[in-house]
C-alpha cells in the first residue's frame, strides 16, 4: 500500500515538473506579445490569439521561434494556404473571414517572430 502510494506521488511530481515550467512559461511570453500595428493587432486579438498562446490547442505558439522553424520553412505560400483553408485543428481563415492575403501574411510573420 505504502509503495503504490509512493509510485502515484513520485509519478505526480515528475509529470508535473515535465509539463508546466516551458509551457507556462512559452504561454507567459506569448500572452505578453501583440502587432506594433494597431489594426493587425486588433485582428491577431480576435482571431488568432485565443489559439496561438495556449499550448493545448496544438498551435505553435506566438513568438516561438522553435516550434515555427519547421512551419516557416514550409514557406510562405504553403503557410497561406493552410490558413485559408485551414490546417490540423486550425479553422479555415484561422476565424478572420475578411483578412487578406497581405495581413496574413503579416499575422504569420509576427507570430513565427514575436514582431
Ligand atoms: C481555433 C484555434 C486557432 C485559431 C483561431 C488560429 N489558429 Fe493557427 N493553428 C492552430 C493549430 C491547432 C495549428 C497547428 C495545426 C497542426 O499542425 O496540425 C495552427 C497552425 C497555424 C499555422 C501553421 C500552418 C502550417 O502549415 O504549419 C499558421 C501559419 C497559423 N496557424 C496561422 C494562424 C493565423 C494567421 C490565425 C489568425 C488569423 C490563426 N492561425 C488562428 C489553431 C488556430
Amino acid at each position: 500500500m505504502f509503495v503504490r502510494m509512493s509510485v502515484v506521488v513520485l509519478l505526480a511530481l515528475v509529470l508535473s515538473a515535465c509539463g508546466d515550467a516551458s509551457t507556462v512559461g512559452n504561454e507567459a511570453v506569448s500572452r505578453s506579445l501583440k502587432p506594433a500595428d494597431a489594426e493587425l493587432a486588433s485582428i491577431y486579438n480576435r482571431s488568432c490569439r485565443s489559439c496561438h498562446t495556449v499550448a493545448g490547442t496544438g498551435s505553435p505558439l506566438t513568438g516561438d521561434k522553435i516550434a515555427w522553424a519547421p512551419r516557416m520553412a514550409k514557406g510562405i505560400n504553403t503557410l497561406l494556404d493552410n490558413v485559408v483553408n485551414g490546417y490540423g485543428g486550425m479553422p479555415p481563415l484561422g476565424l478572420c473571414m475578411d483578412c487578406d492575403a497581405d495581413q496574413f501574411e503579416a499575422l504569420i510573420v509576427f507570430m513565427a517572430t514575436g514582431q
